[in-house]
């Protein structure tokens, strides 16, 4: 008789999560999922939903639908037990509690907004991590304008409220900035041509530099854009207090806001924190170079909230996904018998970063190789077709995509 299926518990519905999960020969295991999330988030396209570039189911795919024969629980992990190797989750819609035991454990729960603590960010800025971020974005920049157009406003007020501030200018600040922009520039004129010369945008960016992943040239060739594009682009300028219309700036100088975006990167969620782990000076769960947590047999993490010792490994969807794949070698390996520590070492394989900067332009930095501009943009847009998950998403996107071309995109409020 064989032994019965090991029970695989996987914590999370994002890229690495997903990735196992589909490469995972199931048989061997009893897995269940456990996610806050009922569905995968195709996050490099969730800029575009905050403008109606594209649609927000346009993007997502439901985890019961991404995998048959497993058990799915949408639930938040609140902690685990490692004497009796269950995990305590509690229900995402009626907060109900519930334990579950497990033999194989992966951690992949990513991150969650990092505010550093600010006086006034949580209560005052949106966020763009979910997609009921980009919702929240999407109708505040239309009350914003319905607001604006009316007869009775001052003058004040109007230039208060139509002042868009992001603050954080790595590859999400930028990338709703240039969303932004490209919705102001189109839709304005077709919808609130009043409204036209009110509207500014601003981009504040602590470092020296917008996109420091990227080479300086790329960051300088970005700036350049979004100032051609009146988007006023602040670098060294670090925000360290918010109230309900104003920004305070590092040197004492303020910014009179109407929406305002918090894209300053991402910190553990409190799961992660909470875990008796080690961890990276950035609270990333340390691993060794097969995804195990050292010295705690049969527990794994991968994906941003976690890195392989000594090896700084970038919090993007390209590295989770590898992580994902190699997982699932690695149970298939022991699924079938074989001794899975003989898999070599997981190795990142860099596929390049691609941003987009707004105006049918994208910046690329592949294998070494630099580029820029409209053909970068067709580029940006190819790849992001192919990765997108299912063929449903792959249609939905190119529909969408022609439809804001031919039609712009929609300004309803309901
Ligand atoms: P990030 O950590 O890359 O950038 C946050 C920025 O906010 C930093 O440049 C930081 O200097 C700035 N900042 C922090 N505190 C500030 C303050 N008080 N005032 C002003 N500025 C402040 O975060 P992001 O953009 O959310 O990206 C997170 C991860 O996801 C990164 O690893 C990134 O590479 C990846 N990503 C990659 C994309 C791509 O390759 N296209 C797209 C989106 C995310």
């Amino acid at each position: 008789m064989s032994p019965p299926p090991s029970r695989l518990l996987i914590l999370g519905s994002g890229f690495a999560a997903v990735t196992l999960l589909k490469h995972l020969r199931a048989k061997a295991y009893d897995v269940t999922v456990v996610s806050l999330r009922n569905h995968f988030l195709f996050t490099p396209l969730l800029p575009s939903t905050t403008v109606g570039t594209i649609e927000f189911r346009s993007i997502i795919e439901p985890i019961r639908m991404a995998r048959r024969n497993i058990t799915f629980l949408q639930a938040v992990a609140t902690s685990l037990d490692l004497k009796e190797r269950t995990v305590s989750c509690a229900n995402a819609v009626d907060g109900r509690v519930f334990s579950l035991p497990f033999d194989e454990l992966v951690v992949a729960v990513g991150t969650v907004n990092n505010t550093f603590g600010i006086p006034g960010v949580e209560q005052h800025a949106l966020f763009l991590k979910e997609l009921r971020d980009a919702r929240r974005i999407r109708q505040r920049l239309i009350d914003v304008l319905e607001r604006t157009s009316s007869p009775n406003i001052g003058k004040e007020e109007l230039f208060r409220l139509l002042h868009f501030v992001i603050v954080g200018g790595g590859p999400t600040g930028v990338e709703f900035a240039a969303e932004l922009t490209d919705f102001l520039e189109d839709e304005l004129t077709r919808a609130f041509p009043m409204l036209v010369g009110s509207v500014r945008i601003s981009l504040i960016e602590a470092g020296q530099q917008i996109l420091s992943s990227f080479d300086l040239s790329i960051a300088e060739y970005a700036t350049r854009l979004f100032n051609r594009r009146r988007v006023n682009v602040l670098i060294q300028s670090r925000v360290e207090r918010v109230t309900d219309t104003t920004i305070v700036l590092a040197d004492g100088s303020s910014l009179a806001y109407g929406v305002l975006v918090w894209a300053t990167g991402n910190g553990p969620t409190p799961f992660v924190t909470g875990l008796p782990f080690e961890k990276d000076e950035a609270s990333r769960l340390l691993t060794d170079d097969h995804f195990r947590i050292p010295g705690f047999e049969g527990i794994y993490a991968v994906g941003d909230c976690a890195t392989i010792r000594g090896r700084n490994l970038p919090a993007t969807a390209q590295v989770a996904m590898q992580e994902g794949k190699y997982l699932a070698l690695r149970f298939n390996r022991r699924g079938q018998g074989i001794p899975p520590d003989r898999l070599r070492p997981f190795r990142y394989r860099h596929l390049g970063m691609l941003a987009y900067i707004g105006h049918n332009e994208a910046v690329a930095d592949v294998a070494g190789h630099k580029s820029t501009g409209f053909s970068t943009w067709l580029f940006w847009r190819s790849a992001y077709l192919t990765r997108l998950v299912s063929w449903k998403n792959k249609i939905l996107v190119l529909f969408d995509w022609t439809k804001a071309l031919l039609f712009g995109r929609d300004v309803s409020r309901f």
